[in-house]
């Protein structure tokens, strides 16, 4: 049942509830929190991709004075057979991957850890591995299904290659991207704590109740054995989603030194150990009327994944939705690899996919002499032409013509080349947004005392986002109080289960949950109590399944992107002074926090635009750039202006709340707005990201 909301806390731009434990330090971080006796662990990695550990002498870490244990596959307790074979940490002496877990210390100081880890000796049996990705592979492969089995790997409608021979105005292109690391701020760390109860874990995660199974499945422990605790994390944009190897090596060795551990990876561990996005190879070819309008796409994405896990990114996704082509094909093709296993990143598919289809869309609209804000608006869909279903909101005309306004695009002369400041060149771009409005089960709880005070209790995370914030302002408009009068309890799996901080799915999951579980109360608290909090106080749940209003519509957010860069002539560096991002995503629950989130994806995709880039050396299997000094991520200096708004979209098919997830449509086509401001600038397409020098040097 879906009632709308009263609508008092949400809209209303609240500061952050936990702003101020987490500028004074009181917001603790699963590494932070004290605990009695407790002992470091610290991982040796594998120095070979492709092999098997033959032998591992640890006599030397062993004799450093502090050392309690050290662990390998020699040693290690079984564990029960996982889904996730990277989680198999010390199960066999095989490597996948350069950096995987071969060993591990636990001492009485991280640094005792560290310095006998150094001293572990390991002798490999080293195999060639394979780790280039081409498009021209012979063993590149059709998984099952693609994001977990949300979508089919492939599809097909009407005749792409006739159309695309008939096609007035065609293109063929190939886009590509490099592999990114998702690099939150707050490294991935778990304080695993054993008792006879089971184990307790502070650990950093996007959702402690996928954490626990984890553990519990590993470990052979009934569920509620494991507690995983979450309340701040630092981001993870994906990385964060499932759990790593780390998270099972705590556990292990905890259980080994009979202690409690402490792990946290370093920056450079983080580059084999906790995900990253695959590179994709994109051929793009669209068909087109002269007047511009679609007639066919095809998008056809290979990636990559590893030996021991597939990873299947979605990047062909957006155009299945996107524009009115009545003749369409997308394929996803995966090299299986001896390379870490990559995982899901801000905007898995649509971010990298978007890059292809909005660059395509830019030269098609060139090809056909026309402006690209009109090219898009001549082929918008009256319907998804994929699923047949209507849009619950399609707001992305509406964004377009917002942002052609407000950015100033209007006398823009298509030209390229066409504006100079002394050295630089100068140039716009626009590209187009999308992201899905997810939803995943989850359940809450709601309390009241009898002086009227609220407790919320469901396991959401807030990894950064403004979740605490957000969920209180539904919570207050759900039970029709003000947010002072409701305390939140989240990012504990003791809490009542609730999906991940994931998939922009939270706040439109979690909040609808809470929405459930305080009419529950009210009705409980009029029904049977006649209005009157009884002494000992009241309690109701509420669950969030599914919507039914799924299987009608089509739902997604949108957005429009511009962009204005300037190009130096002589050296080919690339500034962005100004980006502009209006977005269609639903009702804003809380404009500040909303604000920062699309302000950050769109930070993001600049930083892909221009930076970001892990490099994987094929001599070794390993990426190489691995720390702040070598992947280059954005910094202030390199932001201008960012100027983040939305049009009034209240979409109560997509929840009572009528609001999409922000977290991830900010990074979509951001790097296509700038490449096609790049273009305009300088007349070079630029279909290799990042935009580095070189590529726009004669
Ligand atoms: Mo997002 S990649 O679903 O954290």
């Amino acid at each position: 049942m879906k009632t709308q909301l009263v609508t008092r806390a949400t809209g209303a731009p609240l500061n952050r509830i936990d702003g101020v434990q987490k500028v004074t330090g009181a917001a603790k971080y699963a590494y932070e929190y004290p605990v009695e006796g407790v002992t470091y662990v610290f991982p040796v990695q594998s120095a070979i991709a492709k092999g098997r550990v033959v032998s591992i002498d640890a006599s030397a870490a062993r004799a450093l004075p502090g050392v309690i244990a050290v662990l390998s596959h020699e040693n290690a307790p079984r564990l029960a057979p996982l889904d996730d074979a990277e989680l198999a940490v010390f199960q066999a002496d095989a490597i996948a991957y350069h950096g995987q877990f071969v060993a591990a210390v636990v001492a009485e100081m991280s640094e005792i850890a560290r310095q006998a880890a150094s001293l572990v000796v390991v002798h490999y049996e080293e195999q060639p591995h394979d780790v280039e990705l081409r498009a021209d592979r012979g063993d590149l492969y059709k998984p099952q299904s693609i994001a977990l089995g949300y979508y089919q790997t492939d599809t097909f409608d009407g005749n792409v290659e006739a159309a695309l021979t008939s096609a007035s105005v065609s293109l063929d292109h190939v886009y590509t991207t490099p592999p990114y690391h998702n690099n939150p701020l707050e490294p991935h760390a778990t304080t695993a704590i054993w008792s006879d109860e089971g184990v307790t874990l502070y650990d950093a995660n996007q959702g402690a109740h996928s954490v626990r199974d984890a553990v519990a499945t590993a470990f052979s422990l009934p569920p509620e054995r494991v507690r995983v605790i979450a309340r701040y994390v630092g981001g993870g944009f994906g990385s964060k989603i499932f759990a790593h190897p780390h998270v099972i090596l705590a556990v292990m060795a905890a259980q080994a030194a009979g202690r409690p551990v402490k792990l946290a990876l370093t920056r450079q561990q983080m580059f084999a150990l906790v995900g990253y996005r695959t590179p994709t190879i994109q051929r793009m070819r669209l068909g087109a009327e002269s007047s511009g309008r679609l007639t066919a796409i095809a998008h056809d994405v290979v990636e990559q994944t590893s030996t021991i896990q597939e990873v299947a990114e979605q990047a062909a996704v957006p155009s299945r939705m996107m524009y009115a082509a009545p003749n369409r094909r997308t394929t996803h093709r995966l090299a299986r690899l001896d390379v870490p296993v990559p995982t899901w990143m801000r905007a898995p598919g649509e971010c990298p996919g978007m890059f292809a289809l909005e660059s395509a869309m830019d030269e098609l609209a060139i090809a056909c002499g026309l402006d690209p804000i009109e090219l898009r608006i001549r082929n918008e869909p009256a319907v998804d032409l994929e699923s047949g279903r209507p849009f619950s909101s399609r707001g992305l005309v509406a964004c377009l013509r917002q942002g052609a306004q407000r950015f100033g695009w209007a006398p823009r002369d298509p030209r390229p080349r066409a504006r100079r400041d002394g050295p630089w060149l100068i140039g716009t771009g626009v590209a187009a947004s999308t992201y899905p409005a997810n939803q995943l089960p989850a359940t809450a709880l709601v309390q009241v005392d009898h002086v009227g005070n609220y407790q919320v209790r469901i396991d959401a995370t807030d990894i950064g986002t403004g979740a605490w914030t957000v969920l209180t302002q539904i919570a207050a408009d759900a039970l029709e109080v003000p947010p002072e009068r409701v305390q939140l309890e989240i990012g504990d799996s003791s809490l009542p289960k609730a999906g991940l901080a994931g998939g922009s799915a939270g706040t439109a999951s979690w909040g609808w949950a809470i929405v459930n579980a305080a009419s529950a109360l009210r009705a409980r608290l009029h029904k049977e109590y006649g209005g009157n909090v009884p002494a000992e106080g009241l309690s109701a749940g509420g669950a969030f399944e599914t919507n039914p209003e799924a299987q009608q519509f089509s739902m997604h957010a949108f957005g429009a992107q511009f962009a204005e860069v300037r190009v130096h002539v002589t050296t080919g560096e690339v500034r962005v002074p100004r980006l502009l991002g209006v977005f269609a995503a639903g009702r804003i629950i809380n404009p500040k926090m909303a604000r920062s989130q699309l302000l950050g994806g769109m930070t993001m995709g600049l930083s892909m635009a221009l930076h970001e880039a892990s490099v994987l050396d094929p001599r070794f299997g390993d990426f190489v750039n691995h720390d702040f000094a070598e992947y280059h991520i954005a910094t202030n200096a390199d932001v201008g202006t960012i100027d983040v708004t939305w049009i009034d979209e209240e979409d109560l098919h997509v929840n009572p709340m009528g609001a999409k997830g922000v977290g991830e449509i900010g990074i979509v086509g951001t790097a296509a707005a700038i490449a096609n401001a790049v273009y305009h600038a300088t007349g070079i397409h630029v279909r290799d990201l990042p935009i580095t020098l070189d590529k726009l040097l004669p």
